[in-house]
């Protein structure tokens, strides 16, 4: 698989057959995602998986903000990884203050950066994702005893798809695109 044909080819996966994505193949996922770019190479991003039933449950239940197309998926996913970053170095300078108008919004910029990279990782193993941004982030973060220097960005259920969804549409290039004219005046 080539990269153009990763990145058009992965979709957001939302039934997953029962079987478990094994360690090895995690591992493997997770050593490519580590080559994603970071801010000044801080590799923030972390990688919690988790499968016990109840956990995921509780979360699918309780935690999902209302938003009724999460429950299933997170339930029925084999597997589940929280995507978290380490707070305080992305944006910021040694002495804690901020390098940049944005803030610690780098964090979540990397974190975004690495959870791409892991779902086109996991999509050359046959393994498909879906990143979740609709949940209760800190009530995850105390079910799943997460860190306190960390904070859960995204969650993202996996395992080998029982679907292939087609592409949702995307807007065109010209929507998109437009090359700054150099010739002020
Ligand atoms: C930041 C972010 C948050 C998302 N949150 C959810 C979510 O909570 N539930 C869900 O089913 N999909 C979620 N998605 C997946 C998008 O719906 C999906 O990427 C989009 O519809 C395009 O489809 P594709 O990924 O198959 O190309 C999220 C995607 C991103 C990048």
């Amino acid at each position: 698989m080539n990269t153009l044909e990763a990145i058009t080819g992965r979709r957001s996966i939302r039934k997953f057959k029962p079987e478990k994505v094994d360690r090895e193949t995690i591992e493997k996922i997770v050593a490519a995602a580590a080559y994603a770019p970071s801010w000044k190479n801080t590799q923030v991003t972390r990688y919690h998986v988790f499968d016990d039933q109840t956990i995921k449950d509780t979360i699918a239940n309780n935690y999902t903000l209302g938003f009724a197309y999460n429950v299933g998926t997170i339930s029925h996913a084999p597997q589940v990884v929280a995507i978290t970053a380490v707070k305080g170095r992305s944006g910021v300078e040694k002495d804690g203050s901020y390098t940049t108008n944005k803030g610690d919004a780098w964090l979540m910029f990397d974190a975004g950066a690495a959870t791409q990279t892991f779902c086109l990782a996991a999509y050359e193993y046959g393994v498909g994702s879906v990143i979740m941004g609709i949940f209760d982030a800190e009530k995850v973060a105390q079910l799943l005893r997460i860190p306190e220097n960390e904070v859960v960005v995204a969650l993202v259920p996996i395992g080998y798809p029982d679907e292939s969804p087609d592409a949702p549409r995307r807007k065109s290039v010209a929507d998109l695109l437009s090359f700054v004219n150099d010739q002020r005046g």
